[in-house]
């Protein structure tokens, strides 16, 4: 199991860090142990963190009961040292080299990276001193996870507010994931993204509003936890990061020609919208709006279903994880359920169509996660953070 040591120092947000412990353990499955500082103590209990993380929470950097936790082993304890929220002072000490507390002590001593999630009031946040300490954290190589804009709890508006639990859990996991381990290494995953473009004449298409950006997002991730990716990806608007292999498909059959090929492989994720029908016959010529027709009739013919296929090749064959999408308008829950089963895939990611915004070409997405035992509402998150929560799903999934 992955650890976090969690620095709480004084700040209001600190009530935040109870679910971040929270999330940390349940969803990401990293277990959390708790530094909490003197200042961070007016705002939680030492009996709240430790009811959260299950482990005892740290404070005194003299404790003579606490020896086989001294501070240079407590630093090393952990893959990843947070502190949120940060407060100013934490911030400007760890700029400064100051190491007069044990959660000061412990951010000099570590060995490990270090990601501070800022909390403070707008004016502190804008100062000068607060954001040449920043700057030269980031250069010295600490993850900074930008705090929010929006009301503040001293009553004033603007930037300074801790990012949700949620951001800072998904940021804390994808860190984890790929700084230490690339607990995917070795395994090879496909998939499949955009929209299928399936031709009518020469100049025209049938096709969908998909972007492409959440299977992107998953390929980003599944890499950085060290998988050997390639995307099939039809049209789409994203710009393929750098380093992922990308094979262009537009029809749903050369997607599915360009996915057998590339089989086999451990993981298949299908996050492409694949038009269900194409024309029976591709025209050669563009067609003419003839006088005096009204209409044009076509005729469609039934696409394969990609993930069905890959879904179900025999055993020896077979992606171990295939990972379907459902977008839906309506009845979502039973509809996703019932494509996972028709299609033979271990997972669905279900969201609806209308979020109330369209989910197409949006950067958030809210979905639900339908596995054969059970049904997970995600919170609303962006997509890049629904990947992310995917991923660590998928590194769980292979190390049973
Ligand atoms: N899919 C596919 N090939 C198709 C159609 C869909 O591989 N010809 C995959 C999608 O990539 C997605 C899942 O099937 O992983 C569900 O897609 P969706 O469009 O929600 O459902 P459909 O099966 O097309 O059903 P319907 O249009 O009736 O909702």
């Amino acid at each position: 199991m992955k650890k976090v040591l969690l620095i709480i120092s004084g700040g209001i947000a600190a009530y935040k860090s109870l679910e971040l412990i929270r999330l940390l353990k349940q969803s990401y499955q990293i277990s959390v142990r708790c530094v909490l500082t003197e200042a961070g103590s007016h705002f939680v209990t030492p009996l709240s963190l430790t009811a959260l993380s299950g482990d005892r929470v740290f404070s005194d950097l003299f404790s003579p009961t606490d020896e086989q936790f001294g501070h240079i082993q407590l630093s090393r304890s952990a893959d990843l040292v947070v502190v949120a929220p940060a407060t100013a002072d934490i911030i400007a000490k760890l700029a400064a080299g100051l190491a007069n507390d044990l959660a000061s002590t412990l951010l000099l001593a570590t060995d490990k990276p270090v990601v501070l999630a800022p909390s403070m009031n707008v004016k502190m946040w804008e100062h000068p001193a607060t954001q040449d300490n920043i700057i030269r954290l980031s250069s010295r190589g600490t993850h900074i996870i930008q705090p929010e804009e929006g009301d503040l709890a001293c009553g004033e508006q603007g930037a300074g507010r801790m990012a949700g639990p949620e951001v800072i859990a998904a940021e804390i996991n994808r860190l984890i994931v790929g700084i230490n381990l690339k607990p995917l290494k070795g395994l090879k995953a496909i998939i499949t993204t955009g929209a299928t473009q399936e031709m009518i004449d020469p100049v025209r298409y049938i096709s969908n509003h998909s972007s492409g950006r959440q299977g992107y997002s998953i390929a980003e991730s599944l890499a950085f936890a060290g998988a050997d990716v390639t995307v099939v990806s039809g049209k789409t608007n994203v710009i393929p990061p750098n380093g992922l292999k990308v094979v262009h498909a537009l029809s749903a059959i050369d997607m599915l020609q360009a996915c057998e090929k590339l089989l086999p492989a451990d993981i298949f994720v299908g996050a492409a919208a694949v038009a269900d029908w194409r024309l029976d016959k591709i025209l050669s010529q563009k067609i003419k709006k003839t006088a005096g027709t009204d209409k044009l009739q076509l005729n469609l013919v039934k696409n394969p279903d990609i993930i069905s296929v890959i879904g179900h090749l025999r055993d020896t064959i077979r992606p171990k994880l295939v990972v379907g999408f459902a977008a839906e308008t309506d009845d979502l829950v039973s509809n996703a359920s019932r494509k996972r089963l028709e299609k033979n895939c271990n997972w669905v990611v279900a969201n609806f169509v209308y979020q109330p915004e369209n989910v197409f070409d949006n950067t958030h997405n809210t979905v639900t996660f339908i596995t054969e035992k059970a049904t997970e509402s995600w919170p609303r998150m962006n997509k890049k953070q629904v990947a992310d929560r995917l991923v660590a799903r998928i590194v769980e999934f292979f190390k049973k």
